[in-house]
């Protein structure tokens, strides 16, 4: 195989490199690239800074060609200054990182050593299998970005190991988070291995997910209008539970109060009898009950955000609803897409809470054995700090919930935000894989740099020069941050699936 020549290595401490660039070649900021070891192994650096010397340098030799120039600074004799220049006096340095290390029988090491004098610099090529396994993963993203280009190795991440240890994707609008969230959701697709439950806030995902070739089979979606596509949503009363209400909207002490006291008084049919009687009626039994006497606004006003809900999410009698269908649907490995663009905020809330809850206490309920015969499940919550946030972030919040115990469980948050450093700390810290995308805020850079368990300071240059649809993936399981092109969801079904015509919706 044709190796790429780069240049040869001319100066190594610990897991700095520096390296002579071959006259004829370009190397940029961030590239990866392979020092050849004497022994049969490699060690993948990437660029990180250059600089430029010559035998000029000197202030002896630049005092020299000065004085070629005249007073205003410009050249008198552009042939005798080339003349001066010309030959191999200049030369070209990269300077890089040991990210890590491959030894004789392919096994990829964090870096062990270091390289040799003047041995080979090369770009990645196929051959570097060890290393593009590890970066491939079974849910691909993009391919592998280079300084100025874009190399055809794919990059993703295995589900088995990211999925539980929760995933942040984040960049500024138009970075293309939505973008990476079709392409995740078509990998996990393709793949049958994951479920994925996906609270669309904006409705923008039917569209393009319906177009993928299996979507009849593993793309189910929900939404609270009468649609020509997919299911309404409908939920029972029991289904309710009172931090379902709680989590949606702010409540008074003596309102936080009161729904539980309903709620413990009774049980699943809370709900449907805060609506059922008067205000007056719920007065009395609560106090005949409990011996507290509650305000009437304080009941008029749980009755009221009851009705809304009722309203918007079809709270009905009947036992069976789609809660349980959705579950099971997660359970065998499926796509499920909740619309919630045209719900108002509380009943948003109130329906992904619930949802989540639901999932959450199904997993946790389950025995070893049982949960192994389920697929791991993702849940993907955009604008994630309006429920992950500082204030928000109680623990009685079932996505803060999800965040800290759900690994056990074999479920996991993806959690979307244009702004991180928005997210409590405790959220952001347990994130383990991170897609970073454009951020035009230097705080929220700086809040991902302090928080990612990677050390992505390196990269600081990069991640602040991301275009759309570039990002930085760092995982732990991974030995480096890779930067990476996302693939856009178009193209990849093109190139994914030979020949292909996008099929029209499922109804
Ligand atoms: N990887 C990509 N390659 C090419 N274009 C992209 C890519 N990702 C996003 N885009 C384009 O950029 C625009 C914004 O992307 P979007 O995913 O909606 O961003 P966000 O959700 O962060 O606001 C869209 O028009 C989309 O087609
Ligand atoms: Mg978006």
């Amino acid at each position: 195989m044709e190796t790429e020549y780069k240049g040869r290595l001319t100066y190594a401490k610990g897991a700095s490199i520096e390296f002579v660039i071959a006259p004829n070649q370009d190397v940029d900021f961030g590239d990866i690239l392979v020092v050849e070891g004497n022994n049969n192994d490699r060690f993948y650096i990437r660029a990180h800074d250059f600089k430029v010397k010559s035998r000029w340098s000197g202030l002896n030799g630049v005092g020299y060609l000065m004085s070629k120039l005249d007073e205003n600074g410009q050249v008198v004799n552009q042939e005798e200054l080339d003349f001066y220049m010309g030959g191999n006096h200049t030369v070209k340095i990269g300077m890089a990182e040991q990210l890590c290390y491959v030894d004789d029988k392919g096994q990829l090491l964090n870096p062990k050593t270091c390289p040799d004098f003047f041995c080979q610099v090369r770009a990645l090529n196929a051959q570097d299998s060890s290393l593009l396994s590890e970066i491939k993963g079974d849910l691909e993203i993009g391919f592998l970005k280079s300084g100025r280009g874009v190399l055809t190795m794919p990059v993703g991440i295995y589900g088995a190991k990211s999925i539980t240890e929760h995933i942040g994707i984040f960049g500024t609008t138009g970075s293309g988070k939505s973008n990476v969230v079709k392409v995740l959701a078509s990998s996990v697709i393709d793949s049958g291995n994951y479920g994925l439950l996906i609270f669309d806030v904006h409705n923008e995902y039917f569209k393009d997910l319906s177009s993928h070739p299996m979507s009849r089979e593993r793309l189910c979606v929900y939404h609270t209008d009468d649609k020509q596509y997919g299911k309404t949503i409908e939920v029972n009363f029991s289904e309710v539970g009172p931090e379902d209400i709680t989590a949606c909207a702010t409540f008074t002490e003596p309102q936080l109060d009161a729904i539980y006291k309903l709620s413990s008084m009774w049980k699943d049919d809370w709900m449907r009898y805060a609506l059922q009687y008067d205000a007056k009626d719920i007065i009395d039994e609560l106090a005949g009950c409990t011996g507290q006497k509650f305000n009437s606004r304080t009941i008029g006003k749980i009755k009221s955000i009851c009705w809304n809900l009722e309203q918007e999410l079809h709270v009905k009698q009947e036992e069976a609803t789609v809660i349980s269908q959705i579950i099971t649907e997660l359970e065998q490995g499926k796509v499920v897409l909740v619309e919630l663009k045209n719900i108002s905020p509380v009943g948003e809330q109130a329906l992904s809470t619930l949802l989540s809850k639901k999932l959450l206490n199904n997993y946790a309920g389950k025995t070893e054995e049982e949960r192994s015969q389920i697929k791991p499940v993702l849940i993907v919550l955009e604008e994630a700090h309006r429920f992950l946030g500082k204030k928000e972030n109680s623990s009685s919040n079932v996505f803060s919930r999800l965040v800290s115990e759900a690994r056990k469980f074999n479920l996991g948050m993806c959690v979307v935000d244009q702004q991180p450093r928005l997210l409590a700390d405790k959220v952001l810290s347990q994130l383990n894989t991170l897609f970073i995308l454009g951020l035009a805020s230097k705080a929220d850079r700086s809040k991902i740099e302090a928080m990612c368990r990677k050390d992505i300071l390196q990269q600081r240059n990069e991640i602040k020069n991301l275009d759309c649809g570039e990002m930085i993936v760092a995982t732990n399981y991974m030995r480096f941050a890779a930067p990476v092109k996302v693939h856009k969801y178009e193209n990849f079904l093109q190139q994914r699936y030979a020949g292909y015509v996008p099929v029209p919706p499922i109804i």
